[in-house]
């Protein structure tokens, strides 16, 4: 599928992105993996890369970009739309541009199209693994990190900037503090994780959500095979001849929910692209939405305070 089939949403009313983004939240894989793996989704029609400084991918995606301009298989870095998030690490306000002037450095880009904020909260100390304990995780300075993060724009640095993993509690102190609000937040999105009542407040304020695990994460650490094995969405997959992850995809486009999802396999990659030219029916919607709904990753203390 060529990039023009991928339909794509309009951010702070000046950017336009496409709504399926390829994942690179990976700690497994050694960068030339991912740099193979990015190279291979361009070639199927990705044009949309998420990344993290905590991922240790960023150095690998900014390979697969200087490659593919190399190859000539984009014409100009500005057909592509990267995101990047502030590790919590970094979420003191004297240390958010330096955090991402580092990111741009290892992507090897002048600019992102997305900054995010990865987590509503602060690290006490420098170097720790993505499972903190309690003791390192203290309150987010959320006016002085949030104006460094529209100093971010101001400079050029990010073209829009947005947040992860907030819980309407903490949007309501950043829009309260803002001048520029943000224009997205990524979260765990699926139909196990429906996030009802943090969509309805997104909604009424303008500020898009973005899914990530939208498959649960099989194969991870964090993640289950809970999706992929749902014999409600097995059912819905058989009655379409389609398969699981696709419907779970399809179900996240018609909620108006853009995703990230994580494939490193081209066939894989490709079959997560093929979601638009079909639909669920209302009785499909409705048996999606009596799911139980079970969260990712409960064991990490950064659980109660994400959305
Ligand atoms: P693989 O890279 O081998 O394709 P999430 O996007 O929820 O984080 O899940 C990512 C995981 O889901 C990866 O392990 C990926 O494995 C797997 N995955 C991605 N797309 C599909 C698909 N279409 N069918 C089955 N598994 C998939």
């Amino acid at each position: 599928m060529s990039r023009n089939k991928t339909p794509t949403v309009s951010l702070s009313g000046h950017q336009s992105m496409p709504m399926i983004g390829l994942g690179t939240g990976d700690f497994q894989s050694s960068g030339e993996t991912v740099k193979t793996a990015v190279i291979e989704a361009i070639k199927v029609g990705y044009r949309h890369f998420d990344t993290a400084s905590v991922y240790g991918t960023e150095n690998a995606l900014g390979e697969a970009i200087e490659e593919v301009l190399r190859l000539g298989l984009i014409g100009s870095r500005d057909e592509l739309f990267i995101t990047t998030k502030l590790w919590f690490t970094d979420c003191h306000s004297e240390r958010v541009v330096p955090a991402l002037q580092k990111s741009l450095g290892l992507l090897k880009l002048e600019y992102l199209d997305l900054y995010l904020i990865h987590l509503p909260v602060s690290s006490k100390s420098e170097s720790i693994g993505i499972y903190p304990s309690k003791d390192n995780i203290e309150p987010l300075d959320v006016k002085g990190v949030w104006a460094a993060m529209e100093e971010c724009k101001k400079l050029g640095l990010a073209k829009s900037i947005g947040v992860s993993n907030f819980p309407v509690k903490t949007l309501e102190s950043l829009l309260s503090a803002a001048t520029i609000p943000p224009c997205l937040n990524q979260v765990e999105m699926n139909p196990t994780c429906q996030q009802k009542e943090l969509r309805e407040y997104c909604k009424e304020r303008g500020i898009l959500i973005t899914a990530y695990s939208p498959l649960g994460a099989p194969g991870t650490r964090w993640g289950n095979n809970r999706i992929l094995d749902n014999e409600i969405l097995i059912d819905i997959a058989k009655s379409h001849g389609k398969s699981v992850a696709q419907v779970a995809l399809r179900w996240l486009y018609e909620q108006g929910v853009s995703f990230i999802a994580k494939s490193y396999n081209k066939e894989r990659m490709k079959q997560n692209l093929e979601i638009f030219d079909w639909s669920l029916t209302e009785h499909d919607l409705e048996k999606i939405s009596q799911i139980k709904q079970i969260r990712l990753n409960q064991e990490n203390p950064l659980f109660e305070y994400v959305a």
